[in-house]
């Protein structure tokens, strides 16, 4: 074993590719009796049974995802299958529709990244987790939701209680009910008097004669923050440090923006912040030749399929040249991500507008802090990171 199984899997700090990749050369199903972070069951670690468990709702089920979190979220589009799934999806999908995240890119995502950048551009140096990244994505969910931005961290706060109830269950109950309370006036005025926002589009949506239950319009509110910002937040970190730490590919970057789209997707191959799912058997069956019973957790491992070496040629290495082959950091089948328009071009706007205007990025030589580096089990992003550029008065 060329790993440390406690390393690897800690929560917070761990590394896992290297026993994704040690253990996958032997066997694309690991078991996991409560080690690999997943409880008892199962974990998919290879391209080909990944991919094939995800387009296979009626095997395995997404209903797993409502039980620890759903008392305190609501019903959750994540934790639905077959028609009632397909249903919550065509209703809230309308909400991200085209049109919209043109407006949010121009009026919303660039504007709140500029002010950012205008916070450090004066500077000469930063800490662009702590200045930049961690505040992004949280803003640009709650102006398109229409909270004031001055209200964003306490609805980031209950966000976390709602999120941390499995284990608070009382602050997550609490969190729940200020957040409900908090948004309820929102949503009566949009019925009222629909604008055209997002709020808008999710309360008067119609496919069909149906129209989105209260219980799902709150669950899925209460969702937008962990799915929309905690990722997409982290991702943007995992871009930086890339070029971080890939110097001439900075270089190249720099000079031609034509390359961020690239630079995007091969991070979310690389290094994504969400490296796994869960589904649970709805029926006797197997993986791989290895049975699988009825209601066992399967834990899909989308960052282990990502480092595939079936897949990918050389696999650990971040390569923006790739010929363009399609990740699985958005997952794949019913469940795709449904914010990745929105993630890539807040992606998009945050790199641009951060190599444009602080010239000359690099890590800084004089920083006497812990290392920088991505980390994290199920969740990973860059710890920190500390840079100096060219300050522009
Ligand atoms: C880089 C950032 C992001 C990553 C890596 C990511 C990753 C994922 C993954 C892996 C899934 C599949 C879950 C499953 O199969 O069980 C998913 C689903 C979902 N994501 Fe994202 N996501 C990101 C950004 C966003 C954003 C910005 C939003 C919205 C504001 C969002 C909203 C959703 C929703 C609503 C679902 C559930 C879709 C369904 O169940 O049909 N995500 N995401």
């Amino acid at each position: 074993m060329a790993y440390d199984p406690a390393v690897a899997m800690d929560f917070f700090h761990g590394q896992p590719y290297e026993m994704w990749n040690v253990e996958r050369e032997k066997c694309p199903v690991l078991q996991s009796e409560g080690s690999f972070g997943l409880g008892s069951g199962y974990s998919v670690i290879d391209w080909a049974h990944a991919e094939s468990v995800l387009r296979d709702p009626a095997t395995f089920s997404s209903a797993i995802n409502m039980d620890h979190i759903g008392q305190f979220m609501g019903e959750l589009i994540v934790g639905l299958d077959g028609e009632e799934h397909r249903t919550y999806r065509n209703l809230v999908a309308k909400a991200f529709r085209q049109s919209q995240l043109d407006k949010w890119d121009a009026s919303l995502v660039r504007p709140l990244m500029n002010e950012l950048i205008d916070g450090i551009a004066h500077l000469g140096s930063a800490e662009l987790v702590r200045d930049v990244t961690a505040k992004y994505p949280v803003q640009v969910i709650c102006g398109i939701v229409g909270i004031p931005k001055d209200e964003a961290l306490q609805f980031q706060q209950w966000a976390e209680g709602i999120n941390t109830g499995p284990i608070d269950p009382d602050a997550g109950f609490a969190a729940k009910h200020a957040m409900t309370e908090y948004l309820r006036p929102f949503v009566e005025s949009r019925r009222a008097e629909p604008i055209g926002d997002f709020l808008s589009d999710l309360v008067h949506a119609e496919v069909d004669g149906e129209t989105l239950a209260d219980e799902r319009l709150w669950g899925f509110l209460r969702l937008l923050l962990p799915a929309g910002a905690e990722t997409t937040y982290r991702v943007f970190g995992n871009a930086l440090y890339a070029l971080l730490t890939h110097p001439d590919i900075m270089e190249r970057v720099q000079a031609d923006a034509s390359l961020i789209p690239a630079v995007i997707e091969e991070t979310l191959r690389w290094e994504s912040s969400v490296t796994m799912v869960s589904r649970r058997a709805t029926t006797d069956t197997e993986i791989a030749g290895c049975p699988i019973a009825a209601g066992s957790t399967v834990g899909v491992i989308t960052g282990a399929a990502n480092r595939d070496g079936s897949h990918f040629e050389r696999p650990n290495e971040f390569d923006i040249a790739r010929p363009p082959a399609l990740h699985m950091a958005f997952g794949t089948g019913p469940h795709q991500c449904l914010g990745m328009h929105l993630a890539r071009l807040e992606l998009h706007a945050g790199l641009e507008i951060v190599l444009e205007r602080l010239p000359n990025l690099r890590f800084d030589p004089t920083d006497s802090g812990p290392t920088p580096v991505i980390e994290g089990f199920a969740f990973r992003g860059p710890n920190r990171l500390p840079v100096v550029f060219d300050s522009v008065a």
